[in-house]
This record gives structure tokens, sequence and C-alpha cells, in this order.
């Protein structure tokens, strides 16, 4: 177990060793935990805003059985990746987009949020004190979890007095236990991911367990995950538990619009910036379960899962298998994507930055 810290505690160094990579072997990374060496933290009251954090070893925080965020659960996390190029370099992915998800989910959590640049900064300075951990190039990437949790103590009902900013990181690879195999979803309709007018939109920690039950039930059936409908018809697709999703139907990909209930991806705006950039038809709206029956291709897209195409979906006892095959719509997006954050296709939106 590590020992718990307080901001007083001074960097050490690390203690992996310094060579250029942590002595872990990088082959078949898959998405378990593997802290890297150092965290970002800073603090500040409800009164002020964030001031200044800093770097220090990973290891357990102190917290008050009286936390906001172990009560009420008020608290948000992100995800985002550092990687490294064949070339050299070290580069981050719109992390841009991960800071101002934050402060849109903030002031719905009612909570202090640090500003954007001090977001990509916490988030450059972990992914640079954890240079060791970042994957050779081809073997994953470095998961990067900025966290913000009301830290402060209350009893009654009310946004905490303290809040806390903490960026750690793990090295990961895949993020399903298939790997790179299609996933073979089920579908869900006595559970829902999130409710009109409640917090699904924002990446809020309180969206993530209410699904572990439908997730163990589903994979206790052999499924990879699940794939919510709406809360209010039961009858138009959400999200999976993990990851937005996409259906191709001809020149078209359609995904649900983010009216509240779904999550803005990072990797679902990116996506589909890309597929409009090589002549698809693309629309956010309500995509009934139904579709799914005659869709061309079904695919997930996350932070944490890249792109990830679906198999088959099983929707009220019935399954609907989707083709796999190099000329899929899904890979074209994937290969554009990774192309982009590899250097290897022209980044005209300025979305990685190198650090
Ligand atoms: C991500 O994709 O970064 C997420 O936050 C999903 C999480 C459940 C791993």
């Amino acid at each position: 177990t590590q020992a718990a810290f307080s901001l007083k505690d001074a960097c050490e160094p690390s203690i992996n060793g310094d060579g250029e990579y942590a002595d872990i072997d990088w082959n078949g990374l898959g998405f378990g935990l593997l802290p890297a060496d150092y965290m970002f933290i800073m603090k500040c009251s409800n009164e002020e805003n964030f001031q200044e954090g800093q770097i220090c070893r990973y290891g357990t925080i102190e917290l008050s059985p009286s936390a906001g965020v172990l009560n009420y659960g008020q608290g948000l996390f992100e995800g985002t990746k550092a990687y490294r190029r064949k070339e050299g370099g070290i580069y981050l992915f719109r992390p841009d987009e991960n800071a101002i998800r934050m402060q849109i989910g903030a002031e719905r959590m009612c909570m202090r949020s640090p500003s954007i640049e001090h977001f990509i900064d916490a988030v450059k300075q972990t992914a640079l004190a954890n240079r060791r951990w970042i994957p050779p190039p081809g073997k994953g990437s470095l998961y990067i979890r900025p966290l913000l949790i009301g830290s402060g103590p209350i009893l009654g009902l009310a946004p905490s007095p303290e809040y806390t900013f903490l960026v750690f990181a793990s090295p990961v690879g895949n993020y399903f236990k298939e790997g790179t195999a299609p996933l073979n979803l089920y579908v869900e309709d006595e559970f829902h991911r999130a409710s009109r007018g409640g917090a699904g939109g924002v990446k809020s920690i309180t969206n993530y367990s209410p699904v572990l039950k439908a997730m163990r039930r589903a994979k206790d059936k052999g499924f990879s995950d699940v794939l919510y409908l709406d809360s209010v018809n039961k009858k138009n697709i959400e999200e999976v538990s993990s990851c937005n999703i996409f259906i191709v139907k001809g020149n078209v990909l359609s995904t649900p619009a983010t009216n509240g209930t779904i999550l803005q991806g990072v990797t679902r705006k990116s996506i589909m910036d890309i597929a409009k950039d090589i002549g698809y038809q693309v629309e956010e709206r309500t995509v009934p379960v139904d579709e799914l029956i005659d869709a061309d291709e079904v695919f997930c897209t996350g932070t944490a899962v890249g792109v990830a195409m679906v198999g088959s979906i099983t929707y009220n006892g019935k399954r609907t298998e989707y083709k796999d095959g190099p000329d899929l719509v899904c890979k074209k997006l994937y290969s554009r994507l990774v192309g982009i954050q590899n250097g290897i296709i022209e980044d005209k939106r300025d979305w990685v930055v190198k650090i």
C-alpha cells in the first residue's frame, strides 16, 4: 500500500529507475491500472479559484469521511492520452476539449474547476513527469485521468467547501479484453445510463457505477458490453457504458444527438469531423434501436476505447450481426484519426499538442 501524502511532500526520485522506459513488459497492455510514478494535485476552497498545484509521488490521498464526493458523489473525471511518435516526441490529443468539458461539468455539479490553461498545464506536467510510462510507439499510450472532487467535509446536501483537482496516469493498450476483435453488445431495456435533466451529458462520476449491474449481467451472458436505450421512450439508442455509438448506412453516419443524456465525447466529435472531411454525411439525431437491424456497420468511440467495431447487437432476443472486413468505414476513420495523431496525415485543425 502507498502512504498518504500531504501537499507539503516533496517530489522524490522515481522509484522505477531513470532509464528511458519504466521497467515493465510493454507487450499486451490492456486497461488495467499500472500507476505511473507521479500525480498532480491542487486544492481550493469553494470561495476561491484554484491557484497552484504540484506534482507529487502517486499515492493515496487523505479524505474526511464527510467529504462531498464520498457522501453525495460530487465528482467529475476526464480521460486523455499521451503517446510517443516513432520519430520521437510526446503528444497529447485535444486536451483543451477535456478542459472545457470539465468546466461545463463543474458548472452542472456546482463545483469549482481549474481554468483551461491550468487543466492543460497539469495534464502536460503529469505526462512529462511520467514520460517513462508512455509506451513505445505502437504499444499503447499513457492514459491520463484528471479528477475533480468535492473533498471538503459536509453533512447537509450542499456544495463541498473544498475541491481537489488530481491528475494521475497509467499506461494502457486496448480497453476491451476482446482487444481489437469486434464487440458483441447487448441492448438493455431495464436499466438506463442517464435520464432527461440528469447529469448524463457531463462526465460526472455518478454516471458510471449505476451501469455496473447491467454490464455484469451482460458479461455473465458472454457479451462485451451494454448498449443503453433512452429512459423516456425506451426505443432510441443512447450510449455504451464507456463510449459513444455510431451507425453507418450507405454514405451516412448517425450518432445520438447530445440532448443532455449523451456524453460529448472528444473522439465522437473528432470522428464526425474526419468523416465529413472524407465525404460522409454525418447526422446527430434520434437513432431508433430498430435502425440497428439495417445498419451496414456499428462502431463505438471513446478516449479509452478508441474506435471499436461492433460485430453483433442483441436486442429483445434477436441478434443482428455485422460483417468485418478491411474496407469498413470505421477502420478508415480510425486510421485517419491515428494518422493525424502520428503526424502522417495533416493536422489541419491543430488537434495535436506536442509537449
Ligand atoms: C474514457 O474513454 O476516457 C472514459 O472516461 C471512459 C471510462 C469508463 C474508461
